[in-house]
């Protein structure tokens, strides 16, 4: 059996990055012109949510600009004025740039969000943050209106694509009635939480406010499960849950349950040997559930194998394991969850772990891609019904993250994989763990069926 490998090797073990942050690394890679990965800004609990001021900007009659400005005093944010930020009166570096574009009736008015946004960048400090606002495009008055905010897609993703040191460009669709949630996504968006998000569109759904939360410990008082928890990318999931206020119930095999007893010491929680794909499983897990805790207040489903091989040589075998623990499991577990009456507490979060390969597809993952992008599926079709419980489903589709697996890629496979994305670098377990607890907070109960990529924008698959 080969030794794990410890957490902090695998966060320190991007040598390319530190190299080209060291003084004679930055000199070097500079004249050659090769990419610099920047050292991102992660959260720190404690830490302000932004480390400067920020800038709002509007295109046209914008309706959220009160509401935002409100959100980012509220997390004591000083605001500069957009005339601060254009031109070079006192030189200040703003540490985001929001555009309020609710206001777009057509694409002439997006010539306003440009002349915010070109300004504005040119002060972005590194780790900056661009966030856009905007309304759906399917809910645009006419084709004019629709282009306009179709448009804003074209332009965030540019420039996510077009940043460097570490920021991050990202676009929020805000229908008519959900500002009362606007809160945790743009605190989220800002942070250091949604530090491997990038070039990403979420749209919120009109769920009514939440009451505001305790932004050290958002999920104090409740109870989560995770699957898939003895390493990993779950391991840091239970971590950052229990750091968040959460006990977690930590699941994984049996084979595995030295590890998972460990993680269970560390965050406080309690171990569940269950392989998830046992007939009884759904049945243990509920069980578990009611007489340990009562109930349970946030799932995540992440648990996950491959068994690659091209379509042509894959036997049944390899395509039936990954359909049952990638997608069979989450689909019975979830619906015994919720059949169990009152299991599920009010203001319940299910957050299911996908992938990018659910998304673009992956040469020799035809049964993995099949049973990740049947997760999305699966959220997408569940989240009314949950949403008519006051409760939210969401996925996470992570890029490339340094783990166990990747860790043991060929060099040059790593390489390329970790390489090929906006930011320049693999993502961190605990990037796909904040963007999950993050969907788990009560302020998120506005973001529900959507696919949130934790992928450093992967150039693989949009
Ligand atoms: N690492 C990446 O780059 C990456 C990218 C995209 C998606 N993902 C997804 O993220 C999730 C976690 O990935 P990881 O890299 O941490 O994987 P990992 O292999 O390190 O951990 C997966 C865990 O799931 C457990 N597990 C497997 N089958 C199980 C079963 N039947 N019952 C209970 N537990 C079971 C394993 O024992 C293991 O502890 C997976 O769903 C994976 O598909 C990972």
């Amino acid at each position: 059996m080969t030794q794990p490998i410890p957490e902090d090797d695998l966060i320190v073990s991007d040598w390319y990055r530190d190299f080209t942050n060291s003084g004679v690394g930055a000199t070097l890679t500079k004249r050659l012109g090769l990419p610099r990965p920047a050292v991102l800004r992660r959260h720190e609990p404690g830490a302000p949510l932004l480390p400067g001021p920020a800038v709002v900007g509007t295109a046209g009659e914008g309706r959220l600009r009160d509401p935002l400005t409100a959100v980012l005093k509220d997390a004591g944010v000083t605001l500069l004025s957009p005339v601060t930020a254009d031109g070079g009166t006192d030189g200040e570096r703003t540490a985001a740039v929001l555009l309020d574009a609710t206001g777009l009736r057509t694409p002439a008015d997006l010539a306003a969000a440009h002349d915010f946004l070109a300004p504005a960048l040119r002060r972005l400090a590194p780790s900056g943050r661009v966030l856009v606002l905007a309304e759906p495009p399917s809910e645009a008055a006419d084709p004019a209106q629709a282009a306009a905010r179709q448009a804003l897609e074209g332009l965030v993703r540019s420039t996510a694509k077009e940043l460097r040191g570490g920021a991050t460009a990202n676009l929020l669709l805000v229908p008519d009635g959900a500002e009362g949630g606007l809160a945790g996504p743009v605190r989220f968006f800002l942070s250091g939480r949604s530090a491997y998000v990038d070039g990403q569109v979420v749209t919120l759904t009109a769920a009514g406010a939440t009451d505001g939360q305790d932004d050290d410990r958002p999920l104090a008082g409740k109870v989560a499960v995770v699957t898939g928890a003895a390493r990993g990318i779950g391991a840091a999931i239970a971590r950052v849950l229990a750091r968040d206020g959460a006990h977690v119930v930590v699941v994984d095999l049996p084979a595995a349950g030295q590890a998972l007893a460990g993680v269970a010491n560390e965050v406080g929680g309690t171990a569940l040997q269950l392989d998830i794909t046992a007939p009884d499983a759904p049945e243990r897990l509920v069980g578990h559930l009611r007489e340990r805790h009562g109930g349970v207040d946030v799932v995540v489903h992440n648990a996950g194998i491959t068994r690659d091989k091209l379509l042509v040589n894959m036997d049944a075998a390899r395509w039936n394991a990954v359909m049952a623990v990638n997608l069979q499991a989450q689909l019975d577990l979830t619906q015994a969850l919720l059949d169990a009456d009152g299991l599920l507490r009010p203001g319940g979060r299910v957050v299911c772990v996908s992938s990018q390969s659910g998304i673009a597809g992956n040469r020799g993952q035809t049964n993995y891609a099949a049973s990740k992008a049947g997760v999305i599926g699966m959220v997408r079709a569940w989240a009314p019904a949950l949403a008519e419980r006051g409760a939210t489903i969401n996925a996470v589709a992570p890029g490339f993250i340094v783990t166990e697996m990747t860790a043991r890629m060929p060099f040059g496979t790593r390489e390329i994989g970790s390489r090929i994305n906006s930011l320049q670098q693999g993502g961190l377990p605990v990037d796909v763990a904040e963007t999950v607890a993050w969907l788990a907070q009560p302020e998120s109960t506005g973001v529900n069926g959507q696919v949130v990529r934790v992928c450093g924008q992967s150039f693989l698959g949009a």
